[in-house]
């Protein structure tokens, strides 16, 4: 595979393999990565660490303005910063996913982060020409002419066993039962936000991953890309 030019958009929930198959992507094609979803989670981080109730909008808000947030576009490191802090694997925890919904629901939240968004996109394409960008309304708000939309879709169950292998192997302990009720619970609260609810482009690509593993949906993007001409 050669160089990517442009952007590719990747949506969908988690569960799906999003992140793992957009940083993969990135790698075999040269391109820069950008995971939005890790930018809700420094915010909601930074707001919870504040003691500010995450229902109250115009608090969040001030938080995610004062957070010093500081994210990288190499697809090979987590590079996700709190001013100087690593904030990479506290961001992933339980506190932080279970508040997270919430935090990005508020409308100028979503209006910030998708403008520090559109300028991490712009600056890294200047210097490296493509960047894969995962995330849930990257091909609806965020890039909506993108040059490839990608929509990872896969059963509740399937994705609330990949979450729980994922955190198994983080040594964070789960059950699988728990997992759906919490995949289920931030489904149903992402897709159904008055503020870009989580739901594919009218011209994205829905891919099922139920049955595919990681390096089947590689492989399948992958051929979306050359199809499109869009490697050098
Ligand atoms: O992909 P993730 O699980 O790290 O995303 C964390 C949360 O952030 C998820 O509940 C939805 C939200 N999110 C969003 O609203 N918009 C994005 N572009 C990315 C994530």
């Amino acid at each position: 595979q050669g160089e990517l030019r442009g952007v590719v958009a990747l949506d969908g929930p988690s569960g799906t393999g999003k992140s793992t198959v957009a940083r993969r992507l990135a790698v075999a094609l040269g391109a820069a990565y950008l995971d939005t979803g890790a930018m809700y989670r420094a915010v909601t981080l930074a707001v919870l660490r504040a003691g500010v109730d995450q229902e109250d909008g115009a608090a969040v808000l001030r938080c995610a303005e004062a957070a010093d947030l500081r994210i990288g576009t190499d697809p090979t490191s987590a590079d996700v910063r709190l001013g100087d802090e690593d904030v990479a694997a506290e961001i992933r925890g339980p506190e932080v996913t279970g508040a997270v919904s919430a935090v990005s629901a508020v409308p100028k939240v979503r209006e910030l982060l998708v403008a520090t968004q559109r300028r991490i996109i712009s600056e890294a394409r200047g210097r490296l020409g493509g960047i894969v960008v995962e995330g849930r309304d990257i091909g609806t708000v965020v890039v909506p002419d993108a040059a490839l939309k990608v929509y990872l879709t896969a059963s509740a169950d399937a994705r609330a066993a990949r979450r729980t292998a994922q955190d198994a192997a983080a040594g964070r302990g789960s059950t699988v039962d728990a997992t759906l009720a919490d995949v289920e619970r931030r489904d149903r609260l992402d897709s159904t936000r008055a503020a870009s609810p989580l739901r594919p482009a009218v011209d994205a690509v829905e891919v099922d991953t139920t049955d595919l593993d990681i390096d089947g949906v590689l492989a399948h993007l992958l051929d979306l890309v050359r199809d499109r001409d869009l490697s050098t």
